[in-house]
C-alpha cells in the first residue's frame, strides 16, 4: 500500500526502527503532555475558507531571511540521523535540495559539515548550535558552517540541560558512546578522535553573551526555542534577526503551551521586526496553513523528516516532503489562497472545545 500521509510513515518507522532507535525519536519529556499537545492544539483551530476567488494558479513559494524556497515547509534540526539511515544526514541534505527548502542540521549530525555540503552543494542549509562550555570550540564550528556556506545560525535556547526522557533512560540509551559524533571537531582532531565525547552544553549562557556570538560571525542569528512574549522582547532587543517558536518537540520542558499555542504571543511581541518560525507538531498542509495564519513566516519538521528517513533514505524524506507540500497547496486552494501574502488570520477560529 502506498504511503500517502506523514503518519503513515510514522507507522512504517515505528514497524521497521529498533525499539531504542524508535523510542529516542518518539520521546518526550516526564508524561509527554507538551509533546502531545502540540498535535492536539492544532485540532482546535478550524478553518474558514473564502471561495469563488480564481484558484487556478496557487503559489506557494516563499522567502526566509532573504532566500526563496518552494514552500513555507522546512526542516528542523535533529540529532543522529545515521541512527535511522546509513548515511543519515547526507541523505537529508539532498532531499531539502530537491525539494528547494531550508535544512537546519544539527550540532549533534552524524555526518560532518563537510560531507553534508558536499553532498548538496546548492541547498539552502542553517546550522543550529548548542553551545557548548568551550568558547574556542564554539567559534571553530560557528566559522567553519559560515564558510561552508550555512546561511544562518540556530542557537537553540532550551536546552541548558536535556530534559528527562524516561524512555532513553529505561532503554540506558547511550548516544555519546555509540555514535561518531564528528561536527565539533576540526579535521585533524576528528582523525585522532575515536568518537565525539559531547562537551556539556554551556548553562551559563545568558543574553548578554549574545554579542560575543555576533562578534565571531556575520551570520544572521535566530533564537529557537522561546515561547513567552517576555523572551521575544529580549530577543528583539538583542538584535537577533529570527525566532523559532519551538517546545522542541515536546522533549525539553514538559507542560509548556503547544508551539502553536504561544505563537500568537510571540509575533505580537517582535512586532515585525523579525521573522517568527514555529515548530511542533505539524503533520499535515492544514497545519502549515494554520501556522502561516496566526503569523509564522515558514514552518519546521522534527520527527516526520526522520520517519522519512527510516523508510527509503534520501527518497523518503523527498516523499514526505512532497506530500505535506502538495497537501499545503490542497489546503491553499480550497481557503482561496493564491500566494502565501494572502494566508491572513481570518483564515482561522478557535474551536469551542
Ligand atoms: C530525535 C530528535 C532529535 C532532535 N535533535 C535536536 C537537535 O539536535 N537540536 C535542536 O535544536 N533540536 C532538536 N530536536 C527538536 C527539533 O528541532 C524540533 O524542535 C522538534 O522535533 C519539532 O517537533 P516535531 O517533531 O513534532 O516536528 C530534536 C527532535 C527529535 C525528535
Amino acid at each position: 500500500m502506498p504511503l500517502v500521509c506523514l503518519t503513515d510513515f510514522q507507522a512504517y518507522a515505528q514497524d521497521h526502527l529498533s525499539k531504542s532507535t524508535w523510542d529516542f525519536i518518539e520521546g518526550g519529556a516526564d508524561e509527554c503532555f507538551t509533546r502531545d499537545d502540540n498535535i492536539a492544539a492544532f485540532k482546535k483551530i478550524r478553518l474558514r475558507p473564502r471561495y469563488l476567488r480564481d484558484v487556478r494558479e496557487v503559489d506557494t513559494r516563499t522567502t526566509i531571511q532573504g532566500e526563496e524556497i518552494t514552500a513555507p515547509i522546512c526542516i528542523a534540526p535533529t540529532g543522529f540521523h545515521c541512527l535511522v539511515w546509513p548515511d543519515g544526514e547526507m541523505s537529508t541534505a539532498r532531499a531539502a535540495q530537491a525539494a528547494g527548502i531550508c535544512y537546519i542540521t544539527s550540532t549533534y549530525a552524524s555526518c560532518t559539515l563537510e560531507d553534508i555540503v558536499a553532498t548538496a552543494p546548492r541547498g539552502l542549509k542553517w546550522f543550529q548550535l548548542y553551545v557548548q562550555s568551550d568558547r574556542q570550540l564554539n567559534k571553530q564550528v560557528v566559522q567553519r558552517a559560515e564558510s561552508l556556506g550555512f546561511k544562518a545560525l540556530v542557537i537553540t535556547v532550551d536546552t541548558p540541560k536535556t530534559g528527562n526522557r524516561r524512555c532513553d533512560f529505561r532503554n540506558e540509551l547511550d548516544l555519546h558512546m555509540n555514535l561518531l559524533l564528528k561536527d565539533l571537531r576540526s579535521p585533524k582532531e576528528r582523525n585522532s578522535m575515536p568518537y565525539f565525547q559531547m562537551c556539556p552544553i554551556d548553562s551559563s549562557f545568558c543574553w548578554n553573551d549574545l554579542s560575543w556570538l555576533q562578534s565571531i560571525t556575520r551570520l544572521p542569528i535566530i533564537l529557537k526555542g522561546i515561547l513567552t512574549k517576555e523572551d521575544a522582547e529580549l530577543a528583539v532587543k538583542h538584535n537577533v534577526r529570527g525566532i523559532i517558536v519551538s517546545n522542541h518537540g515536546g522533549r525539553q520542558l514538559d507542560d509548556v503551551p503547544a508551539s502553536i499555542d504561544a505563537l500568537t504571543e510571540v509575533v505580537a511581541a517582535v512586532k515585525g521586526k523579525m521573522e517568527v518560525y514555529l515548530d511542533g507538531g505539524i503533520r499535515t498542509g492544514n497545519d502549515v496553513l494554520k501556522a502561516l495564519a496566526l503569523g509564522a513566516k515558514c514552518v519546521f519538521l522534527g520527527r516526520p523528516i526522520l520517519w522519512g528517513l527510516a523508510y527509503k533514505g534520501e527518497h523518503g524524506v523527498e516523499e514526505v516532503l512532497n506530500i505535506i507540500k502538495n497537501e499545503f497547496h490542497t489546503s491553499m486552494t480550497l481557503t482561496g489562497c493564491r500566494s502565501v501574502a494572502e494566508i491572513h488570520q481570518d483564515l482561522v477560529q478557535f474551536s469551542r472545545l
